[in-house]
């Protein structure tokens, strides 16, 4: 999410991090040395498996012979386009309001953004944000797109935008929210919708979702509505996903605090959590399950990973409360020798924290009349939760997150699992973990076994009252961001690791210490979308909205974009930038690597709130000369090669 809701971000007062608070100077200099620094540093022996993990997928195809950045690096810019490199065409697909192909019931888009709230949930989503392609029958030219509609401006989605707020408005914005699922197919050289299609479907603020794994149906999860605590209407702020090995479709619940409200004096659970009395998205007016004051544990029903069968429509979503409660960005999936599942997710609010999920049980086949996505209903209700911590000298820790280990008793709240997951920032607070600078994306190297983080920018690091520097969060006033890098100790399942910074992100020529980076190649600041490909390269999407960096700074970087960094040799180069006041999000190729799928998420951010409010395209045209769209962006090479090669 871009906008710098900033008072959500920094509700951790816990006094847990100080063993891995770092004022050594030296220390802090090894830190920052990055991959330039590697073949001196922990992370030397871990080169070799790395390279290995490169020369796996499509590189033994058409770009096996090329370079593994094979493309002319593209200059900063402020325009109101997406600009790629020169061979490589980029065409908008699927912009908010498009219907989406239900079979009869396909309304078009209004550019008067008249649309009704039961039209909007048929038509795409605001606010693309993550996104995976489900290929079908392994086809690389037909497949689904699933992908997540984060939040709403309600300044472009509304007639009037905020004024006159009603019924219809709330109602119109929740189904704005949430996921999509399409079918596309690749004719004659530009993808387009297939509609109607028998997979088109929406999710929605509204749409029924299962709860399980241990807190389902606990005291803390029930409500009036739900006495049972097993069902929920809706999910929220959607913001990052990741694609499962057995074809679901993860995705993060992040700042579901903004659309609760109404409690005068927030309890210590509210306030660890962020509810204010007024909501940021208002919903309570008009619907009375986000009143906190009326319905207290409707609040704890969100912030979880939720999981979609995409390739069955008729299929529940669930929201599986094994994987914890956190404004989590999203969830990725990594595969341990003996099969189980290990997801890694973190939650992108200032001091929080890092976590995974390691099953209990081996992934299973399809067999049985089961596809792999039905044999895999329960994977993830039942396993161990962790939570990170960083120590100073480059090792790590996960932190087991279960109840009756450790403080986790009912001698300090935690009355059994269930309440542990539902207050995992609390659990974490008491365990010791690592405060980070708003952890965003995820990607794992599963043949390398390396995982990447980005953690975005945190100017409140260092500040008056809040956390110094440590070692994983070096900068303080981190306006800039960093990538942060860790490899198991032994398999996925482990819990001891070795970490070290990928890059710290901001110009190496800026003399400002907290804003000077080490980047070597392109510059760009605040990594948020993270992407491994399957040829190696990292994919770098950059969201600057909520940084407090300078003007001139910003001016150098231009609009956001999307970088590749060669891993081994750390050379980062830029791929792509984005129209005005949008943020790069979300990455997924073909399996053939022909076609990659990125989404531009609020072209002309903040236009409706600004000056002229009757003309919401003031800002961004962009993408259809209208009010501006979020959309996806499928990118080809005119020669049909493999993307970055
Ligand atoms: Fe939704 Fe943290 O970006
Ligand atoms: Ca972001
Ligand atoms: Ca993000
Ligand atoms: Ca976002």
């Amino acid at each position: 999410m871009a906008k710098d809701f900033s008072a959500m971000e920094d509700s951790n007062r816990s006094a847990n991090p100080s063993i891995h608070s770092v004022s050594d100077p030296a220390r802090r200099i090894w830190v920052h040395g990055g991959l330039a620094g590697l073949a001196g540093g922990v992370l030397a022996p871990l080169l070799g498996p790395l390279l290995g993990g490169c020369a796996a997928g499509p590189a033994a195809g058409p770009g096996a012979a090329r370079p593994l950045l094979g493309f002319k690096a593209i200059p900063t810019a402020t325009s109101d386009a997406v600009v790629v490199p020169e061979g490589y065409v980029a065409q908008p697909l699927a912009p908010w309001g498009e219907p989406v192909g239900v079979p009869g019931n396909m309304p078009a888009w209004r550019a008067d953004a008249t649309n009704s709230a039961a039209e909007q949930a048929v038509q795409m989503g605001m606010h693309h944000d993550g996104i995976h392609f489900y290929p079908i029958n392994g086809s690389s030219t037909r497949g689904l797109l699933a992908m997540n509609h984060e939040y709403v401006d309600d300044g472009l989605l509304h007639p009037g935008g905020l004024a006159d707020w009603s019924a219809e408005k709330v109602a119109k914005s929740q189904a704005a929210h949430g996921v999509a699922v399409i079918e596309v197919e690749l004719q004659r050289g530009a993808w387009q919708m297939v509609r109607p299609s028998p997979f088109a479907r929406r999710i929605t603020a509204r749409t029924p979702f299962a709860l399980q794994g241990p807190a389902a149906g606990h005291a803390l999860m029930r409500t009036a509505a739900d006495p049972a605590g097993r069902t929920v209407l809706g999910t929220l702020n959607n913001c990052a996903s990741g694609k499962t090995p057995w074809g679901t479709y993860l995705s993060g619940e992040e700042n579901f605090a903004f659309y609760f409200g109404g409690v005068e004096q927030p309890d210590a659970h509210q306030a660890r959590w962020g509810l204010r009395k007024t909501a940021f998205f208002n919903w309570p007016a008009f619907d009375e399950r986000f009143d906190a004051s009326r319905h207290p544990n409707e609040y704890n029903r969100f912030g979880w990973v939720v999981e979609i069968d995409p390739m069955d429509p008729t299929s529940m979503p669930v929201k599986r409360t094994a994987l914890g409660r956190a404004a989590h960005e999203g969830a990725w999936v990594g595969v341990t020798k003996d099969q189980r599942a290990v997801v890694y997710s973190g939650e992108d609010s200032r001091f929080e924290y890092i976590y995974k999920f390691v099953s209990r049980d081996a992934i299973a086949p399809a067999g049985g009349g089961l596809t792999q996505a039905q044999a895999n209903r329960e994977l993830l209700d039942h396993g161990t939760l962790y939570v990170a911590r960083f120590d100073t000298d480059g090792s790590g820790r996960w932190l087991p997150l279960v109840h009756g280990q450790g403080p986790l008793t009912a001698a300090n709240g935690f009355a059994d699992q269930g309440e542990v997951l539902v207050k995992t920032r609390q659990a974490s607070d008491l365990l010791g973990a690592t405060k980070m600078d708003r952890p965003e994306w995820i990607a794992i190297d599963q043949n390398a076994r390396e995982i990447y983080c980005t953690l975005t920018n945190n100017s409140e690091r260092g500040a008056p009252g809040k956390p110094g520097v440590d070692a994983a969060n070096p900068r303080a006033n981190n306006v800039m961001g960093q990538i942060i890098r860790w490899k198991e100790d032994a398999d996925f399942s482990g819990t001891t690791m070795h970490w070290d910074h990928l890059v710290l992100a901001g110009d190496p020529a800026n003399t400002r210490p907290e804003a000077k980076g080490n980047i070597k190649g392109d510059i760009f600041a605040c990594p948020d979308g993270l992407y491994v490909d399957a040829r190696g390269v990292l994919w770098i999407e950059t969201d600057m909205h909520a940084s407090q960096m300078y003007k001139g700074e910003l001016a150098r970087i231009g609009n956001n974009q999307m970088l590749a960094c060669d891993r081994a040799t750390g050379e980062v180069r830029r791929f792509l930038t984005g129209p005005t006041n949008c943020e790069i999000t979300g990455a997924t190729q073909t399996p053939d690597g022909t076609t990659m799928f990125i989404n531009i998420q609020h072209p002309g951010e903040n236009a409706s709130d600004r000056s002229d409010p009757a003309d919401p395209a003031k800002f961004s045209k962009w993408p259809t000369g209208t009010r501006p769209r979020s959309a996806t962006v499928a990118i080809r090479r005119v020669d049909g090669g493999v993307i970055g090669s």
